[in-house]
């Protein structure tokens, strides 16, 4: 049972990098196949026995979301809560607005443009029985300059490298976080960097600082969807894994 854990799905900012499909809605509300890009980070945590979800959104077209949710029905929720990030401040600033809705519980989060092929239940229960700390997936790409980049020694991540010119491993540190609530002391001490914003790969670097970062290696594929080459890859690998999977619901 995941029901002690509290699921964040941060859904917000420009979505720049698609422009212009994204000047008239959200990112997350574009489509990936044949449903809305946020169905899928959302079924993923119900799937995984997260019930109790907070989505952080901002930007443009924000009031979409309720209209498209409600309250969670089709996933057979009971309640969605909902937080406005204004501005642009990243996604560990994002992150900071579920601090009341967390009330001091350990916690999955999930960026609103990552898909996953399989269920994340095996690492979450993994998390469960982690005493403190956070803990993070990650996946072996080709282009790891797109992503944080973890540097791996045995058990232990060293360090994480956001979006390196010349990555030091091939090992992408996917959008699916686990944390406890020592996370929010954390993002107040952040400072926000180059590209203005608060990071989130500044919070699990200070995790590894305290060697309290875990992973665990992905199984199966997984993608963002935040550029116009993933999204176009997000869409192929849900089409192909929607006609191979009967009695995919709605
Ligand atoms: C974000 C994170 C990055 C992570 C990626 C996963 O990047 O900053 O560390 O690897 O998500 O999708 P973004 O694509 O939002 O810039």
């Amino acid at each position: 049972m995941a029901g002690d854990l509290k699921g964040v799905i941060l859904a917000g900012g420009l979505g720049k990098r698609l422009w212009p499909l994204t000047k008239i809605t959200n990112k997350h509300l574009l489509p990936v196949y044949d449903r809305p890009m946020i169905y899928y980070p959302l079924s993923l945590l119900v799937q995984a026995g997260i019930k109790d979800i907070l989505i952080v959104t901002g930007g443009n077209h924000a009031g979409e979301f309720l209209r498209l949710l409600g309250n969670g029905q089709a996933f057979g929720l009971k309640h969605i809560n909902y937080a406005y990030q204004e501005g642009e401040g990243g996604i560990a600033e994002a992150l900071g607005l579920a601090r009341h809705f967390a009330f001091g519980k350990k916690m999955i989060v999930i960026l609103g443009d990552n898909l996953f092929e399989r269920s994340i239940k095996p690492y979450v229960e993994r998390f469960r029985a982690q005493k403190k700390g956070a803990r993070v997936l990650l996946k072996k790409v080709e282009d790891a300059h797109r992503f944080g980049v973890a540097e791996v020694r045995g058990k232990r991540i060293l360090s994480i490298q956001e979006k390196p010119l010349k990555p030091k491993s091939h090992w992408a540190v996917t959008g699916l976080y686990m944390y406890d609530p020592a996370v929010f002391n954390i993002i107040q001490t952040l400072k926000p960097s180059a590209r203005g914003e608060f990071e989130i790969t500044d919070v699990n670097n200070a995790y590894a600082r305290k060697n309290q970062l875990q992973f665990d290696t992905l199984d199966g594929w997984w993608t963002d969807s935040g550029t116009f080459d993933s999204l176009l890859r997000a869409n192929q690998l849900v089409a192909r894994q929607a006609k191979t999977t009967a009695g995919r619901g709605k």
